[in-house]
């Protein structure tokens, strides 16, 4: 099985354009609801969750985990990589990718978690992409609580957007990278917000772009991960009405998110 781990229910935006990129490879997936939000935290206890994760998802039997969480990924994905065998992939190098070579004048903006924006990982790996890359980065802690809360739509989301945005509106960028998870389900409000000349880069979809790559080049990982006929499987450590109001969006069809207390 395919593990994926995020901080909450954003990670599920990833599972499900995986499982539209890559079907037939069952994943397991774990969100941390219970411990949400990871980006307001300190980096020793992003990695211990993280590695927590990672350990609960392998004993499900995942045989290739994705940290499907920005902050995990910025914090904790070079230490999870030495220490476990397991191959792993990650939300930020694929939007680094798809940001570095679709971007004309090399102006990137960057919106995430306080921990992301302060590892500076989008600006180390744009840089070392494109050398004359200047990113501006906005960290967004509000974000997340919102559409942890399914607050989508709401007039307050639209202004704290605004708000978030506005440093970033006369810096010339032509793509901001949505450095969280989270955010791809805030789209249609930030898309209009930042201007239709900006590309917005969603994670999600860039990190299952590259799994399928991963699965179309290395044939004996593909057929150990190829299963249709074992179903995925959704575990919470927390379970809300928000939470599964929110999976099922993502999704589109009735999701069976089961507790764990990992
Ligand atoms: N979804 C996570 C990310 O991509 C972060 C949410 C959180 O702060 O826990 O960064």
């Amino acid at each position: 099985m395919i593990g994926v781990f995020d901080s909450g229910v954003g990670g599920i935006t990833v599972a499900r354009a995986i499982e539209q990129h890559c079907p037939g490879y069952p994943l397991v997936y774990l969100g941390d609801i219970a411990r949400t939000p990871y980006g307001t935290k300190s980096p020793a206890t992003i990695e211990a969750y993280s590695r927590r994760n990672t350990e609960f998802l392998l004993d499900q039997g995942a045989r290739l985990i994705v940290i499907a969480c920005n902050t995990a990924a910025s914090i904790a994905g070079s230490l999870l990589r030495q220490q476990i065998a397991t191959p792993i992939i990650d939300v930020v190098q694929p939007a680094v990718a798809s940001a570095a070579s679709s971007s004309a004048s090399g102006r990137f903006g960057v919106i995430g978690t306080p921990a992301t924006v302060r590892s500076g990982i989008y600006q180390r790996w744009l840089k070392q992409l494109r050398p004359d890359a200047v990113v501006h980065t906005v960290a967004c802690p509000l974000l997340v609580p919102l559409v942890e809360e399914g607050w989508l739509n709401r007039r307050e989301t639209k202004m704290i957007v605004r708000r978030y945005l506005h440093p970033l509106r006369n810096r010339q960028i032509d793509t901001l990278v949505l450095g969280c998870t989270h955010y791809p389900l805030l789209k249609h409000i930030i898309g209009p917000r930042i201007g239709q000349r900006v590309r917005l880069i969603d994670s999600s979809v860039e990190v299952a772009r590259t799994l399928r790559q991963l699965l179309d080049s290395d044939t004996n990982l593909a057929d150990s991960l190829y299963h249709p006929e074992i179903p995925s499987r959704f575990y919470v450590t927390d379970r809300t009405d928000s939470v599964q109001r929110l999976a099922e969006t993502v999704f589109g069809r009735s999701l069976h998110l089961e507790t764990t207390d990992v």
